[in-house]
């Protein structure tokens, strides 16, 4: 990864080679944090950032839910993030913050542990490849089941959680895939191992519920408003194995994959094997509202 020069950690702007922790840190060994992913967007008013308040209030109902103490609210968490950007003088870029628990307690009982919070900035481009946001990518329905939501909290982006993740994605890349799709432990497809998926058939458009155990993702959000706003049917239903087999189209969302397209499931080519037109609509509504060029979604753009 590129680096910069600063990242905002409890408070201050520090020195990015400065911004460490402990190794006895609590969140290190039993993953006690939340995290969000959050990006920003090059806009002809400047750099924007995507939905940033929706992030932050995420981020803190997710360290409320898990019961880390968080000094901060949304709002200091949202200037944070501005000077990071603006710090850094970068446009276009990726933020990740996150909330976690430093040291002062090793047993399970974090009482004692000391919350730390961080929000770090860079470049990042296409998380699945330029490519793949062209042409599609090929996903393999992973053997890892997505943890159950009687087993940790879903909708909040838990650091201990993404093991299952790393576990899927992991597999995925062995296998040869780019990305993998995670079923829940009823056999329903959840999602990928960090986005939302969308199928196409028969010019409907669905997506699994959170009770399937997926993130209520802040882009999957955005393309269903996008695309019911352009006269798309969108529900969110319980999807199976077969349902994507079967679909026309397949893609991703999510911050870091932005909308990306499927064209492969399982080595079985989906639809006509490259991104179809209601995936096509999909990014370019995405990617239009994100870079501030839809003027009835600017109220999701925050400027840095
Ligand atoms: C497991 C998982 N699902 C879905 C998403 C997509 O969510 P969002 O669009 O809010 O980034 C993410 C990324 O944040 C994720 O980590």
């Amino acid at each position: 990864m590129e680096s910069v020069k600063y990242i905002w950690m409890d408070g201050e702007l520090i020195a990015w080679e400065d911004a460490t922790v402990h190794v006895l840190s609590h969140a290190l060994h039993y993953g006690t944090g939340v995290f969000e992913g959050i990006r920003a967007y090059d806009t002809e008013d400047g750099p924007a950032v995507f939905r940033l308040t929706e992030h932050m209030q995420r981020l803190v109902r997710g360290a409320a839910a898990y019961q880390l103490p968080l000094p901060y609210g949304a709002d200091e968490l949202t200037k944070a993030a501005r000077e990071v950007v603006t710090a850094n003088e970068l446009g276009a870029c990726y933020i990740r913050p996150i909330v976690f628990l430093g040291t002062g307690s090793m047993g399970l009982n974090p009482a004692g542990a000391e919350p730390r919070v961080a929000v770090a900035a860079w470049r990042w481009g296409a998380y699945l490849g330029d490519e793949g946001l062209q042409k599609g990518i090929r996903v393999g329905v992973s053997s890892w089941r997505r943890i159950h939501q009687s087993m940790f909290i879903p909708d909040a982006k838990g650091t201990g959680g993404y093991i299952n993740s790393v576990l899927a994605r992991l597999e995925a890349n062995a296998n040869g895939f780019d990305e993998a799709l995670l079923l829940n432990m009823d056999g329903y497809i959840a999602e990928g191992s960090g986005e939302n998926l969308f199928l196409v058939r028969d010019g409907i458009v669905r997506t699994p519920p959170t009770q399937a155990g997926a993130l209520n993702g802040i882009t999957s959000q955005s393309v269903i408003e996008l695309l019911r706003d352009d006269g798309v049917t969108i529900e969110e239903t319980n999807l199976t194995r077969s349902d994507v087999y079967y679909a026309d189209e397949a893609f991703f969302t999510g911050t870091a994959a932005e909308v990306t397209p499927i064209r492969e499931v399982d080595r079985r080519t989906i639809g006509t094997g490259s991104p179809g037109p209601i995936t096509k609509r999909a990014q370019e509504l995405f990617m239009s509202a994100a870079t501030g060029k839809l003027d009835a979604y600017r109220h999701w753009l925050e400027l840095v």
